[in-house]
């Protein structure tokens, strides 16, 4: 399968700009407008970022430390499946790191990735709660416990499949 990094789509500023305008006005306005951004969007274009800048006054730095400290916030757009794979210490002592080589070896996928058909997207959490049953991964809302090699095989499959 081919994965590579979703292409990235055209931006449309005039509406990152209204979007930008509506909030602007609030305390503390970054965070609600980057949340709104990725709600309209799908996730925050870096070319939002001198747009955010500009419109609050503050540096550009501060805008790029902000979207890069909150993981929840998406560089590029997200597939239609997102397999979320815990990598906290009970997964790290589970073998959850030689899923995530199996996953870039055999499929070409790494965390922060999506694959060519956007079926799929990668990503690291620290921990989901289902430590017992670990490694643990989620995909979309369903929770995964004691995955495999074989198991992430098929998800990858199914994902990009018929049932994408
Ligand atoms: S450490 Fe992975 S589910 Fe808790």
């Amino acid at each position: 399968m081919d994965a590579a990094q979703s292409k990235v789509p055209d931006f449309d500023e005039a509406r990152a700009r209204l979007v930008i305008a509506r909030l602007a006005h609030l305390d503390g306005a970054l965070l609600p407008i980057l949340h709104e951004l990725q709600h309209e969007f799908g996730y925050v274009d870096a070319r939002n970022v001198p747009l955010l800048a500009e419109a609050l006054n503050i540096s550009r730095a501060d805008v790029h430390g902000t979207i890069s400290f909150y993981h929840d916030f998406k560089s590029a757009p997200q597939g239609r499946h997102v397999l979320k794979i815990c990598r906290a210490e009970a997964c790290q002592s589970m073998g959850c790191e030689s899923l995530v080589t199996h996953l870039a070896q055999a499929h070409k996928l790494a965390p922060g990735e999506t694959t060519g058909d956007k079926a799929l997207s990668v990503e690291t959490v620290y921990c989901l709660g289902n430590c017992a049953l670990s490694p643990a991964a989620m995909l979309d809302d369903e929770l995964i416990g004691r995955l495999d090699a074989d198991r992430l095989d098929q998800i990858v499959l199914d994902a990009t499949g018929m049932r994408s």
